[in-house]
């Protein structure tokens, strides 16, 4: 995620700035920027670390004590010199700084460069400060009235600070749906992404509400009113966290927060791409490839790790909906086996990092043999993300945590958007299904809040399987994947063996496992084969076993024979993975919590595997 810090006061503005940047490097970022007024607007910004920042600014004019800085994590263009923040309005009269999604930036965008305005970058930030200049030479407004203008014109996610050349004694604020906080201090203010930069200055903060905006004035108080130009009077509330804390939010892992970010990451994933009113869904990165897609004999995907079961789920996704055959192939084999790939083939690579060493070079045997390949990378700008004809990012934020977890559903939804737009210009699923997975798509992000609510039970379960030596996890059909990535995640972070597998296959062999001692985790949701997992389940309690089952809310029959049950909300089949994986996610999380294990950074793992 973009970090933005600014500074308005008696004190040199750089120093806090930079060190503000450092504060945020944790929310993941590939480029920073800062801009001063001190009679001018110097604007310096480099892709790269703060550190290069530092370096860049170190033989130049850094004075002023009016400014604004930023990390940008990539959305709209490259992680380059040219898209870093801040940008500068046509006159540079104006920088702005930006964290959020402009969804209509490029209708915006033509309507300016109809007037005649000329764009340096390809991020929808820049078009935002066009538009606020624009509005503000044309209509000969203030700028507090041409930001708040532009405001109304805009579609989607923002946490901004404008800086202007002409009135260094303000800088101008606004938010809706990314963070914002505003400290105040004594005769100085300071704007950050979240209370790290802030802390250390001062206490008392001023948290935006969405469609607010603040003019943060050098002397004076903060004056705040929405976007339709109602005055609010500012809450003032106090920080108690501890810095260290904030950085995570108020979680005391990464991956809890991002467990917890999972509505609002696969929310995103889907902004600006899937209407549910209208029953439509577009995906502009592949657009010019749908018709390969469409026509295509067969899909291959290649992944690794999290990102293959991600790939596991796409397959029944596209097979059951789409009727497009499909292989899943681990990267590393696929890469050496000498597979047969042809022209016809769409090879999808699923990345989170989209550095992934054998998923690149899966992704340049397959192209080298004249496959389409298209991107599903969380990392704007990353190499296997370059090497793709074409690519959905998805857009879930910088995930921190080793263990992936925000970035798996994100994967599953952009699979699912990807599987359901095929299928109904194919054809081949009915318009009355078509519409009912649609809506029940956007119901997803507020169901994942629901099964999240499990926390508590779930820490009371891990408390009990905590030093367990072993754990099964059983899934059928949409689930198996899921049983495999609840294995994957347990291990990974608790350091406990687990292993997933199809329901059906436990007795062709892992039944002789079945014992008191080894817990067995079974998917259990409603649909799909329900009563031969039920079976499944009562082959395991004849042999003594501990089950432990994921259950769709409401379920009787499974809660009389499970020792132990954690309900999930109901929805369509295809979609159940995105729900069930949510308290496999929290089990192992809170058994490794339990067992001491470092749960952010666990031995002998790297977040991305950039060698083979
Ligand atoms: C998953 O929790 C692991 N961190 C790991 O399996 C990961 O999914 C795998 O290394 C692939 O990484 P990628 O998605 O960045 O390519």
């Amino acid at each position: 995620m973009c970090g933005i810090v600014g500074y308005i006061g008696p004190r040199e503005a750089y120093p806090i700035l930079i060190k503000g940047l450092y504060r945020l490097e944790y929310r993941g970022y590939d480029s920073a920027g800062v801009a001063l007024i001190d009679g001018g607007l110097n604007l310096y910004k480099t892709r790269g670390k703060v550190s290069d920042l530092g370096r860049l600014a170190e033989s130049k004019d850094t004075s002023g004590n009016t400014g604004i800085a930023h990390t940008r994590w990539a959305t709209h263009g490259e992680p380059n010199d040219v898209n870093a923040h801040p940008h500068f309005s046509p006159s540079e009269k104006l920088a702005i700084i930006h964290n959020g999604i402009i969804e209509n930036y490029s209708t915006l965008k033509a309507e300016l460069c109809n007037r005649g305005y000329v764009f340096r970058s390809e991020t929808d930030t820049e078009v935002l400060i066009h538009l606020i200049e624009d509005i503000q030479v044309n209509e000969q407004v203030k700028l507090e009235e041409a930001v708040r203008i532009a405001l109304n014109q805009v579609v989607g996610a923002y946490a901004i600070v404008v800086a202007s050349k002409e009135n260094p004694d303000q800088l101008i604020v606004a938010k809706k749906g990314s963070p914002l906080v505003i400290g105040i201090g004594d005769n100085e203010y300071f704007i950050a992404s979240d209370a790290s930069p802030i802390v250390e200055y001062t206490r008392d903060v001023v948290y935006l509400e969405d469609e607010e905006m603040a003019i943060v004035p050098r002397n004076g108080n903060l004056r705040v009113k929405t976007i339709k130009n109602k005055d609010k009077t500012p809450y003032v509330s106090h920080l108690e966290m501890q810095l260290s804390s904030i950085e995570k939010g108020g979680f005391p892992h990464f991956m809890l927060k991002e467990i917890y970010e999972q509505p609002r990451s696969i929310k995103d994933s889907m902004r600006g791409r899937l209407n549910a009113e209208k029953g439509l869904i577009s995906l502009g990165g592949i657009i010019d490839y749908e018709q390969k897609l469409i026509n295509c004999q067969r899909i291959i995907i290649v992944a690794c790790g999290t990102s293959w079961h991600a790939g596991l789920v796409g397959e029944y996704l596209f097979e059951d909906l789409a009727r497009i055959p499909v292989e899943v192939e681990y990267a590393s084999e696929f890469r050496y086996r000498n597979p047969v790939i042809t022209e016809d083939d769409v090879v999808i690579a699923i990345s989170q990092s989209g550095e992934t060493a054998d998923t690149l070079a899966a992704v340049e045997l397959a192209k080298s043999k004249g496959a389409t390949i298209i991107g599903i990378c969380n990392v704007v700008g990353s190499s296997i993300a370059r090497q793709t004809h074409a690519g959905s990012y998805t857009h879930a934020g910088p995930e921190i945590g080793v263990a992936s977890t925000k970035a798996f559903t994100a994967q599953v939804t952009l699979l699912t958007l990807m599987a359901l737009l095929i299928a109904n210009k194919r054809g081949s699923i009915p318009k009355s299904r078509y519409f009912q997975l649609i809506s029940e798509l956007d119901a997803i992000p507020a169901k994942v809040e629901k099964a999240l609510q499990v926390n508590n039970l779930i820490h009371d379960i891990s408390e009990i399987f905590q030093n367990a030596r072993n754990f099964l996890y059983l899934g059928r059909g949409y689930n198996f994947p899921v049983a495999l990535e609840g294995a994957l995640k347990l291990k990974e972070i608790s350091y406990i063996h687990a292993e997933g597998y199809p329901a059906a296959e436990m007795k062709h062999g892992p039944i002789a496992l079945i014992d008191k001692e080894m817990p067995v985790v079974v998917i259990a949701t409603k649909r799909g084969n329900y009563d031969k997992v039920i079976s499944n389940i009562q082959e395991v309690k004849a042999r003594k076993g501990i089950i432990i089952a994921i259950v769709t809310e409401g379920d009787t029959s499974v809660r009389a024979m499970a020792d132990y049950v954690i309900e999930v909300p109901e929805t369509d089949e295809a979609l159940v993975p995105l729900l069930a994986t949510i308290p496999l996610q929290l089990l192992s999380y809170h058994i490794a919590v339990m067992r001491g294990c470092n749960v952010d950074q666990p031995r002998n793992l790297a977040k991305s595997v950039t060698v083979e």
